[in-house]
């Protein structure tokens, strides 16, 4: 199995988009020059839909003409619907993701379709971005637990990534929308699945709402799966799923993955400073639970470089 694993920043887009207030184009793209400099090299940049559900993604077409490094950088944005798809396309993004939730009241509460139509309308999107020359990956949220209708059934998450790969999806993530999941939970849903052949197609998206996120990436490591969404200080949580709170933070997680020997090719000392850049932009109090003890280290640093 590879010690190396790919962080992908979610906070641009999950961060950024239950945020009380919207950055502007600029800002955004600050705080997407920010996370680039602590060495993160996989970007969810937002999402492209309507302004009127999420004002604070309104001109992400936009962003994505101003984002630098763009071949050395994987940069993707969320699609909900073929019209989210064309502009994004029109706009070069070169990954798309599309979102299907494992319940009937998720799908509806947050794209306003059932279940059925939002699995069809998933299918059209990713075979058109294999078509079009596209990365397209899937997201098949509250795979746990849904905040209206309980426990999630791993029998239909596990379809859903199924069907998702099977129309051709590059890699399914599996997301803990609102922090429900436990490793057990995880495993009950990965252990369906062939590690050997399916692990490299598997992400995961947790949340740190019950503090049990890290212990779910320990879980999914066990299992194979070698990249994890995450957000830089813990920003975020959906709009539409009451209970989400903070995403896993990005600086818990290399942590943890730095400190077992696995690769990501990004500091987590850096990342402090990048927390606190973010700080500025977004007014949050951000953190994960290793930031205090991060932020000695850095200021350690930063004495022996003065010494
Ligand atoms: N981008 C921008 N605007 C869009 C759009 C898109 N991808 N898709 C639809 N719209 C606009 C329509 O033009 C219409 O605008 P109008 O009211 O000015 O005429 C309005 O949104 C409603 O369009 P409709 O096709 O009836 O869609 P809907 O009301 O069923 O809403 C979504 C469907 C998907 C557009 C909407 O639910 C949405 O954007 N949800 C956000 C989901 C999300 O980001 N969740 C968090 C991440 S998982
Ligand atoms: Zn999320």
């Amino acid at each position: 199995m590879s010690d190396f694993v790919t962080v992908n920043e979610v906070g641009p887009r999950d961060g950024l988009q239950g945020l009380g207030k919207t950055l502007s184009i600029h800002e955004r793209l600050m705080m997407i020059g920010a996370l680039l400099d602590s060495g993160i090299r996989s970007i969810e940049v937002g999402s492209f839909v309507s302004p009127k559900a999420v004002p604070q993604m309104a001109g992400t077409g936009e962003l994505f003409g101003l984002l630098s490094m763009p071949d050395t950088v994987a940069y993707s944005a969320l699609v909900p619907n073929l019209r989210g798809y064309e502009q994004a396309h029109e706009a070069g993004v070169k990954s798309v993701a599309v979102v299907l939730s494992a319940t009937e009241t998720m799908n509806q509460r947050n794209i306003n379709m059932s279940l059925d139509r939002a699995t069809e309308v998933c299918v059209e999107l990713i075979q058109r971005a294999k078509q079009d020359g596209l990365q397209a990956r899937a997201y098949v949220a509250v795979a746990f637990e849904c905040p209206f209708e309980g426990q999630t059934s791993p029998s239909v998450v596990e379809r859903l990534i199924r069907r998702m790969l099977e129309v051709g999806a590059d890699k399914v993530i599996i997301a803990d929308t609102i922090g429900a999941a436990n490793p057990l939970a995880v495993r009950n849903v990965l252990e369906r699945m062939d590690s050997a052949s399916l692990a490299p197609q598997i992400s995961c998206h947790f949340h740190d709402t019950r503090g049990m996120a890290l212990a779910n990436v320990l879980a999914a490591l066990d299992w194979g799966v070698r990249e994890f969404d995450s957000s830089i200080g813990g920003l975020g949580g959906c709009p539409f799923s009451p209970g989400a709170s903070g995403n896993l933070a990005t600086e818990d997680l290399v942590l943890l993955l730095d400190s077992m020997g696995l690769i990501t090719g990004i500091d987590p000392v850096s990342l402090v400073e990048t927390v606190q850049r973010v700080r500025v932009l977004t007014g949050n109090t951000l953190g994960g639970h290793s930031l205090r003890w991060l932020e000695r280290q850095a200021v350690k640093r930063q004495e022996a470089s003065h010494a």
